[in-house]
């Protein structure tokens, strides 16, 4: 069951990513646009909020189960943990970062709820979405990084 986990956790991924780019291009062209909130618009920000969700819940059982979370501090100690790179990176920078990204995309969602102008609204959400891009891309242990050695671009591959 971990394997499943963590292929859908790889695959997310990318699923997350995708839906970033559309909200970021939409809430660019709503901003310097006239376009109105749709239900598009709304359809994408909820089914990118549940992804992250989904994404959350899944980090969070590999974090506190699987060999690079909770393992390595009660294995190594905290100190220990915080001295090696890669450790380190699972431990806390991707959890932390993560956790951070998934909480503005959630704030990003309540606030496209709330009954502002929509140019201010779009405008808000480019910010946010912005910002929470970034955040996930330093944070993905690509497999060009020393943290994403022996992990993969795809699921299973
Ligand atoms: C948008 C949010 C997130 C994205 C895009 C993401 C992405 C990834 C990717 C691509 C991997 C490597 C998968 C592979 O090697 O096949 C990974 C591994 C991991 N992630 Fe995340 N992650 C996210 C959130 C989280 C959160 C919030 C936590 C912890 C609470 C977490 C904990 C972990 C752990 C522990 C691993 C290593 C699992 C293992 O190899 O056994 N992730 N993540």
């Amino acid at each position: 069951m971990y394997t499943g986990l963590l292929h859908l956790h790889s695959a997310l991924r990318w699923v997350i990513l995708i839906l970033l780019i559309l909200m970021i291009i939409r809430s660019w062209a709503g901003r310097n646009g006239n376009r109105s909130w749709s239900e598009g618009d709304r359809k994408s920000a909820l089914f990118l909020m549940i992804s992250c969700h989904l994404q959350l819940a899944i980090g969070l059982y590999q974090w506190f189960t699987g060999d690079w979370g909770l393992a390595l501090i009660q294995a190594n100690g905290m100190a220990d943990t915080m001295k090696n790179v890669v450790s380190r990176f699972y431990v806390i920078e991707h959890t932390i970062g993560m956790l951070v990204a998934i909480l503005l995309s959630t704030m990003a969602y309540s606030l496209s709820k709330k009954n502002t102008e929509d140019k201010v609204k779009y405008g808000k959400l480019f910010m946010y979405y912005t910002i929470t891009f970034l955040l996930i891309m330093i944070s993905i242990p690509w497999p060009f990084r020393e943290v994403g050695l022996n992990r993969s671009w795809f699921p299973g591959m």
